[in-house]
């Protein structure tokens, strides 16, 4: 089990760049699969999610070749058949996009249950939900979920409850199905924008993401034969910026798209901060002698604020002057890593779906665990602020979706080793 060393104190200054995001990654890269020609998906970020997923993807029969410049040539046309085998489809979320992709393409997919972060439970009945619209069947069987149809069909699907898993699903699932479908009450993340770019670049025909109401018109080849640059990503951008407010630093984060920020940049001025947008670049300081002032975040589905930047969040307003409220509105159960926080001297209280933050104490170092990959981050992020020095273990789950976070924390003057053990 690997871990982080990290001894606290040091402001980071500079520079860092953007990996593409890993959850629009999850959704293209299965997506692909649906294609009737390769494509080239450039940004691909070389995170474990995104390897296991290529693997997966392999395994099926696809051929993916990665490049020195990390570029995926994906070549789909020797998956034979909806069928994946692979174990690993259980380690990640990500994994269910198989299932719209193979739906649509075979009307037929079959695959383990998918894992991933747990904070509470994480349903898929509104992607059964939405699969059973276009026609299909579902069966819940030996741990595994197999989803069928004689014949896929457009149809008009709302979402009682707004998911970008679901969102992204059935928009896979319905490109190459004939008729229109309808999805209301569509999530609108960036990523769910994104790989519906992917698809229409692909040869779909998907009008409305980024709305609330996506309409999918299916077309019966997607010829595919292009290049597709994927975002840069979201979270691992308001980390950095988190991490410049918390150390107090100067750290202008870039190959970002800044209006994807706004919900974290406004709330960081709010606080004290400040802000700078450029072009595809975002500055983030303290003014001297602005002591940082503790506020109030509820998290939400786009545009509000992104329940995924939430944990390192929270360690931000354990530095701020004040009490602050944090509320988590999508997961049930996403406070989990309070508890090492707590451990490191943070004053917080948990009421539910609300945590309260006495803001001021001071961080010390301690021994703690990432307990999914954005609460280690956010361990990480304390490990920054706080005395002494912050062992954080089972980074693994970090490394699932940050980029070189090590090496970019180190070029920015954090003092952080990875120990392998
Ligand atoms: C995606 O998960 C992200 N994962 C999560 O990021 C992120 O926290 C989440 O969206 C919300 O933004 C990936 O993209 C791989 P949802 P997803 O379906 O799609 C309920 C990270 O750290 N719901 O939008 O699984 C659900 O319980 C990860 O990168 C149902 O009720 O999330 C939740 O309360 C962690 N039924 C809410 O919807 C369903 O069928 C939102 O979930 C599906 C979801």
């Amino acid at each position: 089990m690997a871990s982080y060393m990290i001894r606290g104190g040091n402001r980071l200054v500079g520079d860092v760049t953007i990996s593409g995001s890993k959850n629009a990654a999850l959704g293209i890269i299965a997506a692909s699969m649906l294609l009737d020609g390769p494509c080239k998906i450039d940004h691909a970020p070389n995170v474990d999610d995104i390897n296991m997923l290529v693997e997966i993807c392999r395994s099926m029969g696809a051929q993916i070749r990665r490049e020195a410049d990390g570029a995926l040539e994906i070549d789909p046309r020797f998956v034979t058949n909806g069928e994946t085998i692979d174990e690993r489809s259980r380690n990640i979320r990500g994994s269910y996009y198989l299932l719209g992709a193979m739906l649509g393409r075979f009307n037929y997919a079959s695959i383990y249950m998918p894992g991933g972060c747990n904070f509470g439970p994480r349903p898929i009945d509104l992607h059964v939900k939405g699969f059973e619209a276009l026609g299909a069947t579902t069966v819940f069987e030996h741990g595994r979920i197999t989803v069928s149809s004689e014949k896929m069909q457009g149809e008009h699907i709302f979402l009682d409850t707004v998911s970008v898993g679901a969102t992204i699903n059935i928009m896979i699932a319905a490109a190459k199905i004939e008729g229109v479908t309808v999805i209301e009450n569509a999530a609108r993340e960036p990523h769910i924008v994104d790989v519906a770019n992917f698809l229409n670049t692909m040869g779909a025909n998907i009008r409305g993401a980024g709305t609330d109401v996506i309409r999918i018109t299916g077309v019966p080849v997607l010829p595919g034969n292009v290049s597709y640059s994927i975002i840069p990503d979201q979270i691992e951008a308001g980390t950095y910026m988190l991490a410049a407010a918390l150390t107090r630093g100067d750290v202008t984060v870039r190959n970002i798209i800044p209006k994807h920020m706004e919900p974290l940049s406004a709330k960081l001025e709010e606080m004290g901060a400040r802000v700078v947008s450029g072009d595809d670049s975002i500055r983030v300081f303290i003014p001297e002698d602005t002591v940082l002032q503790a506020t109030s975040f509820r998290t939400m589905p786009y545009p509000g604020f992104p329940t995924d930047l939430q944990p390192p969040t929270t360690v931000l307003l354990c530095t701020a002057q004040g009490s602050s409220k944090m509320t988590e509105n999508v997961w049930d159960n996403r406070f989990q890593y309070i508890d090492d926080l707590k451990t490191m001297g943070a004053d917080i209280m948990i009421a539910g779906r609300l945590a309260l933050i006495e803001g001021g104490n001071p961080l010390t170092g301690a021994k703690v665990f990432a307990r999914d990959l954005r609460a280690g981050a956010a361990m990480v992020l304390a490990g920054l602020v706080a005395e002494g020095t912050t062992e954080v273990n089972d980074v693994s789950k970090i490394e699932r979706g940050y980029e070189s976070f090590v090496k970019k924390l180190q070029d920015l003057g954090a003092d952080i080793t990875r120990i392998d053990s």
